[in-house]
């Protein structure tokens, strides 16, 4: 997809100057963390205007001016979103922030793909089997940018599974409505269809040598990283030594997906796993149950609110889904919960 002449790009920052090469048509943010530098950012798809960049010396250009992370940019000096932006020439970047070289792992990088299966779970929510050309290490909770010809802009998606050296990578997508990708992916069989992705990405992961109790509030699709979180924590045997809360945010019980893999996790959890589904848009009787999940009536972070008040004791937060979900849950858990925000993890994308 990309070509082979590259650009050589070097990036200035509060840490002295580092450089790397960039293929033509890729984002300088995707090719700077491919070599191994940890630049600033969060979302990788444009929203939120943490990677912002100035350049100083050649020319680069955005594949996407409208970004809502550009937003603030001041264009006419130079600024630019790293996530969204290609080199045009060789070119020098300047970034406010520390620029180091990343000191363990994987780098991040680029891979050719094909999707292999899909199966709709509701009229808006897809399950994706995608076939990697090159296998995937990824820890439960990280994420992926796709991009798929002729579609401008990468969509985030988390993996809902984890593993070491794998060539299939499985996802949950929620449609949005006017969204290029869900139309193209909702419109017809995309079975056989290839795209691009670069990843593992995201820093919101949970590791089996965590020994806290785990709590995770999600919105949507954005249960993908908590299914992962879930099924490597069952998998290690941590719900028999510690507890596990998870509240999932759907309008009604008609949007909901994944129950009964939620309740398998239930069930093999022994009592120490919790998990309620909020239902924002219809009333829940008192006590209602969807298999043995929890139901309750409320936005997802105001019913976690309420069912953890003096419960929280040692755990490490999750939340992944919309922004203004996670910045609810945020603000939450800090003041009702009182939590460090070291114990809150999160990648806000969407
Ligand atoms: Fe680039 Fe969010 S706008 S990381």
């Amino acid at each position: 997809m990309l070509s082979q002449a590259k650009l050589k790009v070097a990036i200035q920052s509060k840490s002295g100057e580092a450089t790397f090469d960039c293929a033509p048509g890729e984002r300088l943010l995707f090719a700077g963390l491919a070599s191994g530098l940890q630049l600033p950012f969060e979302c990788a798809t444009g929203t939120c205007g943490t990677c912002r960049g100035r350049v100083m010396e050649g020319s680069a250009t955005s594949a996407w001016p409208e970004a809502p992370g550009a937003a603030k940019l001041k264009a006419d000096r130079g600024d630019v979103l790293l996530c969204q932006t290609h080199a045009a020439s060789d070119c020098v970047v300047r970034v406010a922030a520390n620029v180091t070289s990343a000191d363990q792992g994987a780098a991040p990088m680029r891979r050719e793909a094909r999707i292999a299966r899909v199966e709709r779970l509701t009229p808006d929510v897809m399950h994706i089997e995608i076939d990697v050309a090159t296998p995937m290490t990824f820890a439960a909770g990280q994420f992926v940018v796709i991009d798929v010809p002729g579609i401008a802009g990468g969509r985030a998606y988390s993996m809902v599974n984890h593993g070491s050296e794998l060539s299939r990578l499985l996802f949950v997508i929620k449609r949005k409505p006017g969204g290029a990708f869900g139309d193209w992916l909702f419109g017809g069989d995309v079975t056989g269809g290839e795209l691009s992705m670069f990843g593992p990405l995201g820093r919101a992961v949970w590791r089996p040598d965590e020994a806290r109790d785990i709590l995770a509030i999600a919105g949507g699709s954005g249960i993908a990283g908590i299914m992962s979180i879930l099924h490597h924590a069952t998998e290690a045997g941590h719900f028999a030594r510690h507890r596990g809360n998870v509240f999932f945010g759907v309008r009604t019980l008609a949007d909901a997906f994944y129950v009964s893999e939620l309740s398998r996790y239930v069930e093999k959890a022994g009592g120490n796993l919790e998990v309620t589904l909020a239902l924002s848009h219809e009333g829940v009787p008192d006590g209602a149950k969807a298999d043995r999940l929890h139901l309750a009536h409320g936005f997802v972070h105001d019913v976690a609110r309420s069912a953890m008040a003096g419960r929280y004791g040692d755990l490490t937060a999750f939340l992944a889904g919309p922004g203004p979900m996670v910045d609810g849950a945020i603000r939450m858990l800090l003041t009702d919960g009182g939590l460090r925000p070291d114990r809150i993890r999160y990648d806000k994308f969407g």
